[in-house]
């Protein structure tokens, strides 16, 4: 199986976590082909906000950011032993790249979205069985579940529903939105199916291997 997993940069924060996210990907790496699409965490939205104060445009706030995904793929693919040191900056080289290696990490690609966008497309452009968001909440809410009290899980949506409960929440300034719009969008037109939830290494394990948790996607 082919899986694309959009990895969330607040997850790879602390060397253990990072090498019990390898262990993971290097176990299931014997049976799956793996794709790695690291964001940025709070280091990318601290220094985009640094340069945004210093005048800087949004598209070379997009750059910043892009780079430091781009690190933290490194970061990622040293904790790796059979995962390529170059960073694919496109995914005409990811793919290149697979047909060698059995884990391939990489950042974002170019401006104007988030990493999430970037593994939908590159699980569109790799033809992936699967796409997992791995995210810092357990799945997808009705409402903020910070918000609200009334948020209720949704333990399956289709792709369409999705785009609903996407477009909703990112009108509100502020509001936390579990996967981006445009991920949203691209799964929904190349009906990928999709899980997302609370990404730990052995959530990973557990949704690779079948196991209900999550939000999944699904037409
Ligand atoms: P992230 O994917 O980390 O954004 O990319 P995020 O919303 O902060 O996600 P989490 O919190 O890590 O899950 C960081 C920034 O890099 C730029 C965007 O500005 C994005 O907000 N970026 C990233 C791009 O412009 N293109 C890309 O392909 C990837």
């Amino acid at each position: 199986m082919k899986t694309v997993i959009s990895l969330g940069g607040s997850l790879l924060q602390k060397v253990d976590i990072i090498k019990k996210y390898a262990d993971v990907l290097e176990e299931l790496s014997k049976m799956h082909k793996i794709f790695v699409v690291t964001g940025g965490g709070k280091v990318a939205r601290d220094l985009i906000s640094m340069a945004r104060s210093l005048g800087a445009s949004e598209v070379v706030c997009d750059t910043i950011g892009i780079e430091i995904t781009r690190i933290n793929a490194l970061i990622l693919s040293s904790a790796l032993k059979n995962a390529p040191k170059k960073i694919p900056r496109s995914f005409e080289e990811a793919e290149e790249l697979s047909k060698i290696y059995d884990i391939v990490v990489m950042g974002g690609t170019f401006p104007g979205h988030t990493t999430d966008a970037t593994a939908a497309l590159l699980a569109e452009y790799v033809k992936a069985d699967l796409f997992l968001n791995a995210t810092s909440v357990d799945g997808v809410y009705s409402e903020d579940p910070k918000v609200s009290k009334n948020a209720k899980k949704f333990e399956k949506l289709t792709h369409q529903q999705l785009v609903e409960i996407v477009s909703k929440t990112t009108a509100k300034a502020g509001a936390s939105v579990v996967i981006d719009l445009l991920a949203a969008k691209i799964i929904e037109r190349s009906k990928i199916k999709t899980v997302i939830f609370l990404g730990d290494p052995e959530n990973i394990k557990k949704v690779i291997e079948g196991e209900k948790i999550g939000t999944l996607i699904e037409s």
